[in-house]
C-alpha cells in the first residue's frame, strides 16, 4: 500500500503543508506572513496567530493540488524543533489533533534535519556519505550524513548564523526584511570592491558577529565622506558582504571536505538559495572534482516537504511518536 504523508512546518514565519506520497513530494504550499516586514523582523507572538489563521486553508490546498483525501494518510508528520516555541505549537496541535481524529500515526521531525533531507526530494539524490552547509536564519552548519538516520554537525557557528548576517547588514543599509534576498539582488549588479575581514576560526566553525560590526564601522565612515554612500555604492557593498559570507561559508566547507575526504558535498537552508553561493559550490567543485547538490528553490526556504521527505524516511524504519509529543525550540541533530 502507498505511503501518503501529509507534513506540517510551523517553525518560524511561513506556514507550509505539504503531501509525499511514497517519497514523491505531491504538493508543497507555503504562506508566508508579510506582517513581519513591518517589524525588521520575526515578531514570536503575531507569527503563532498568523499559523493559527493559515494552517487550514494551507494544508486544504495542499491536499487538494495533490489530489489527495484526508482519509488516504498513511500518517502525519510535523516539524517538532528547532523554532519559535508559540508558531511549534500551533503545528504540533494541530497534527496531534489530526492524527487522533484519523487514527493514523504522528511523526516528528527535526527542521534542521529536514533542510539536509530536502536533497531527497529531487533527482538525482546524493549518495552516503555526504557533507552538507546548512546556512539558515537561525543555523550555520557542517553536517556530516552517513544514512538516512545517522548525521553529526562537524562545525556550526559561534554566534550569529549566515542568514543573519545577510539580514543583519542588509538592515545596516536600510534594506527590508528579509534582507538576505535583496543583498543577493543588488549584489549581482556590483562588483565586490570593498574588503571586510575573514574571521579566523579555527576548526570547522563559523563567526558573522565580527562582519556586522566591520559593517557598521565601514558604513559610518562612508556616510562621514558622503552622506549619500550608501546610496550611491549599494550594489559594490551588496556585492562585497556577499563576497565576504561566501568567502568563509566556502573556506570552512573545502576544509571539511579535505579532513573527511568526502567529495559529495550539498548546500541547504535559506542562503542555499543564494546566487554567489550556488555559484561558487559550483566552481569549487569543479576545480575539486566535487559532487555538488544544489537544492530547487522551492526546497531551500522553509518548506513542509522537507518535513514530509524526512518523516517518510521515519515512516520506513518504523520511528513513530504518540500524542505526549511536545515542540521543542532548541534541539539538536542527532544520529537517531
Ligand atoms: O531556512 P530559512 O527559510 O529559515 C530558517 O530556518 O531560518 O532561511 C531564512 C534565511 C533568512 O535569513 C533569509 O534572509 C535567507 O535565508 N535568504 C537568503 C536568500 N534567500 C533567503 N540569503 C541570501 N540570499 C538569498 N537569496
Ligand atoms: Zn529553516
Amino acid at each position: 500500500m502507498a505511503i501518503i504523508i501529509l507534513a506540517i512546518e510551523s517553525s518560524c514565519d511561513d506556514t507550509s503543508a505539504s503531501v509525499v506520497k511514497d517519497g514523491i513530494v505531491l504538493s508543497n504550499i507555503t504562506a508566508t506572513q508579510r506582517i513581519h516586514e513591518e517589524y525588521g523582523g520575526v515578531v514570536p507572538e503575531a507569527a503563532s496567530r498568523r499559523h493559527e489563521e493559515n494552517i487550514i486553508v494551507t494544508i486544504k490546498k495542499a491536499l487538494q493540488v495533490a489530489d489527495v483525501d484526508i482519509k488516504e494518510l498513511s500518517a502525519v508528520a510535523v516539524t517538532k524543533g528547532p523554532g519559535l516555541l508559540g508558531s511549534l505549537i500551533v503545528g504540533t496541535s494541530f497534527a496531534k489533533g489530526l492524527a487522533l481524529s484519523l487514527n493514523i500515526p504522528i511523526i516528528e521531525v527535526n527542521h534542521m534535519t529536514a533542510h539536509v533531507m530536502a536533497h531527497f526530494a529531487e533527482e538525482p539524490k546524493p549518495s552516503f556519505p555526504f557533507l552538507c552547509l546548512t546556512v539558515s536564519g537561525g543555523h550555520t552548519q557542517i553536517v556530516q550524513i552517513e544514512s538516512h538516520n545517522a548525521m553529526r554537525i562537524l562545525g556550526e557557528t559561534l554566534d550569529d548564523a549566515a542568514g543573519e548576517a545577510f539580514d543583519k547588514s542588509g538592515k545596516l543599509l536600510g534594506l527590508g526584511y528579509p534582507a538576505g534576498p535583496l543583498v543577493d539582488k543588488h549584489a549581482k549588479n556590483g562588483s565586490p570592491k570593498f574588503e571586510f575581514p575573514i574571521p579566523k576560526i579555527p576548526g570547522l566553525n563559523f563567526s558573522f558577529s565580527g562582519l556586522k560590526t566591520a559593517i557598521r564601522y565601514f558604513l559610518r565612515d562612508g556616510i562621514k565622506n558622503d552622506p549619500a554612500f550608501i546610496s550611491s555604492q549599494l550594489e559594490d557593498i551588496c556585492a562585497s558582504i556577499q563576497r565576504s559570507i561566501i568567502l568563509h561559508l566556502m573556506a570552512k566547507l573545502k576544509r571539511a571536505s579535505q579532513k573527511t575526504g568526502i567529495t559529495q558535498i550539498a548546500i541547504a537552508g535559506g542562503v542555499s538559495a543564494n546566487s554567489g553561493l550556488r555559484a561558487a559550490l559550483k566552481e569549487t567543485s569543479q576545480k575539486n572534482n566535487w559532487n555538488y547538490y544544489i537544492p530547487d528553490f522551492q526546497y531551500c526556504t522553509d518548506n513542509a516537504a522537507m518535513i514530509g521527505i524526512s518523516a517518510h524516511y521515519k515512516f520506513l524504519d518504523g520511528e513513530f511518536s504518540d500524542l505526549y509529543l511536545t515542540p521543542q525550540a532548541r534541539m539538536k541533530i542527532t544520529s537517531a
